[in-house]
């Protein structure tokens, strides 16, 4: 696991920003799996610019949503279909029909996990998944608990998510679907963003605790080509610190591809 600490939110938005660019560019048809909430949204943001300003090409890209919500429409303001389509999808030259995102409305929940699955199989697997951080340690919705080999399904969310997940004055569904942890794990490379100090604990435990159940982020530990991208706040937890700065700095010299240097 490549751990690379930045001293701002900001500066790791750019940098994981460049290594997602710098897939695209080595594989114009990969497959991304994109992840909502706050976190992200400066990555996504640069991206944009990248494909405004430097012509990154994403027509060739599909892309795979990692969760959604169950029991509101797609147009709903807090759709995570509406989400990542404002913030990102629609601001660049994606194929709509690329692009993938579990429907929550479904009559058949079962039915459209099943066909989630096979529709991320079919596309040849994703090459890089995007993934922020619960303060529970949830990657996509898989609170703990969560089956380490799970795949996509329906899932309860916690009271914290539906605390950190609630705009103020408005509810949010107690249920959504989720790519799996095994789902997760299946991708060919794993990029985690966590900011800020409501992430500290649960960053620490994902990456330096026992791979639990009962922090679903620590299955990345059995994952070979992870890359976590902090800022101080998320790092601060982290006994090992200056290990993992010894290692980019190493990892600068002989795979500089890897920071998105290249
Ligand atoms: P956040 O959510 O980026 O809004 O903090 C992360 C998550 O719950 O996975």
């Amino acid at each position: 696991m490549l751990v690379i600490i930045n001293p701002t939110h900001e500066q790791t938005s750019i940098q994981a920003a460049r290594i997602v660019a710098n897939q695209i560019r080595s594989k114009p048809r990969s497959v991304l799996g994109l992840s909502t909430g706050k976190t992200p949204l400066g990555l996504y943001g640069e991206l944009i610019r990248c494909h405004r300003e430097e012509g990154l090409d994403f027509s060739g890209v599909t892309t795979f949503n990692l969760d959604e919500y169950v029991g509101i429409p797609r147009d709903h303001p807090q759709s995570f279909y509406l989400q990542i389509h404002r913030n990102f999808l629609d601001q660049i030259n994606i194929k709509q029909e690329n692009t993938h995102i579990p429907d929550g409305s479904s009559s058949d929940i079962e039915a459209t996990c099943i066909e989630y699955e096979q529709a991320i199989r079919d596309s040849g697997g994703i090459d890089l998944q995007i993934l922020g951080i619960g303060r529970t340690g949830h990657i996509g919705f898989n609170e703990p608990t969560s089956s380490l080999a799970s795949r996509t399904r329906l899932k309860t969310l916690s009271d914290e998510t539906i605390q950190d997940n609630r705009k103020i004055g408005e509810d949010i569904p107690a249920v959504a679907i989720t790519m799996g942890i095994g789902s997760i794990l299946d991708a060919r490379q794993l990029l985690m963003l966590a900011s800020g100090n409501s992430k500290t604990t649960a960053v620490a435990k994902a990456i330096e605790g026992p791979i639990t159940s009962s922090v679903s982020a620590s299955a990345l530990q059995l994952h070979p080509n992870v890359t976590v991208l902090l800022d101080e706040a998320a790092a601060a937890g982290l006994t090992h610190r200056g290990y993992y700065d010894r290692v980019v700095e190493q990892t600068s010299k002989y795979s500089p591809e890897r920071l998105g240097l290249e």
